[in-house]
């Protein structure tokens, strides 16, 4: 999923999203939303499919994890989080039954449970208060969920999400109890939090052998394209992450050859294709050599062209991985183009 904080993919127009792009489903989050535009204006437009005309799926992260990591000055407390705006410093306070009312209004197809993102380096007895914590906002959660509707007329699934750190019972507990609900799709949260990369691939595996594997599982803010490759082999069918659109705008170009860094001297003068078969038409469109100079005056079109294609590849890269998948050579794929993805150009 491309990442769409504000409610915008940014500066990716929908239709190249949809066409160009191949884009299945956004994301958006309750947090930024709600502060800006706020729900009186999401409201009045109708919801955010129509106020951004993005006509396709979209899912709406829950505001727990924005408020943990963008705010200051929060006080979590058994009702909810109290917090800081990060923008203007104005007081606000989300309970579950608030966030699902925030998401309601929104519209998303696909909302998510209020929960804590534990912090990967959290002792034990911290992340198990956390995960309780977490378990019975999701009660709540579900509650509000069952007596209310869509505004819209259209239907709204709940995604619960599995916590636990980094510790295999709690893990367990957690995917367990999350499986019980009986949802449309699940997410496993709490990871790439600053754990080791092969906890989370660990967690990722033990959390994928409880929960239904008829319903989508969704590992959030992962990741790297290895991540999501190992990640797709331990049972993951959905990711977001802003990697693409950020580093993209930072001038990090991810191909099927490896990384490029625009800004690096290396590329001043190469008037090749951005990529010989890229996914994207920027690729051949414009050179290496162009979109270096574009990144490195500030020009708004370096941007869009960094962001269509890499997400054009990372659309790509799943769209592969799930062909290797169904043709059955999906271990013998992998290593194979983790070996030339990950390269440094
Ligand atoms: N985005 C990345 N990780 C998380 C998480 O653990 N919880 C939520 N709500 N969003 C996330």
């Amino acid at each position: 999923m491309p990442v769409g904080t504000v409610g915008s993919v940014k500066a990716v127009h929908v239709s190249e999203l949809k066409e160009d792009i191949g884009a299945q489903i956004i994301l958006g989050n309750t947090y930024h939303l709600y502060l800006r535009p706020g729900l009186d204006i999401l409201q009045q437009a109708g919801g955010l499919h129509r106020f951004n005309s993005w006509n396709k799926p979209m899912l709406t992260d829950s505001g727990g994890f924005q408020v943990f990591s963008l705010t200051e000055n929060r006080k979590l407390s058994e009702e909810g989080a109290e917090f800081q705006s990060h923008i203007d410093g104005s007081r606000h306070f989300f309970t579950p039954e608030k966030a699902v009312d925030i998401q309601r209004i929104i519209g998303a197809d696909i909302m998510m449970a209020f929960d804590e993102c534990t912090p990967g380096d959290a002792d034990y007895d911290y992340a198990k208060k956390s995960l309780d914590l977490t378990e019975r906002w999701l009660d709540r959660c579900l509650a509000r969920f069952r007596e209310t509707e869509c505004p819209y007329g259209h239907r709204q699934a709940l995604f619960p999400i599995v916590q636990g750190c980094v510790y295999p019972d709690l893990r367990r507990r957690a995917a367990e109890n999350v499986a019980a609900k009986g949802a449309d799709g699940n997410a496993i949260g709490g990871l790439a939090v600053g754990e080791p990369t092969e906890k989370m691939y660990e967690m990722v595996e033990l959390v994928n052998e409880i929960l239904p594997k008829d319903k989508p599982r969704y590992l959030m803010g992962v990741g790297k394209p290895e991540n999501i490759l190992e990640a797709i082999e331990r049972g993951v069918d959905m990711f977001d992450c802003i990697m693409p659109t950020r580093n993209g705008r930072n001038g990090q170009i991810f191909t099927k050859q490896g990384v490029m860094n625009m800004r690096n001297e290396r590329w001043k003068n190469d008037f090749s294709p951005i990529e010989e078969d890229g996914a994207s038409f920027v690729d051949t469109l414009y050179s290496k050599a162009y979109l270096r100079h574009l990144i490195n005056v500030n020009e708004i079109l370096g941007l869009q062209i960094a962001s269509i294609h890499n997400l054009a590849f990372y659309i790509w890269l799943v769209q592969e991985a799930r062909k290797h998948i169904i043709a059955g050579d999906f271990s013998e794929w992998k290593p194979m183009i983790l070996q030339n993805v990950t390269r440094r150009l």
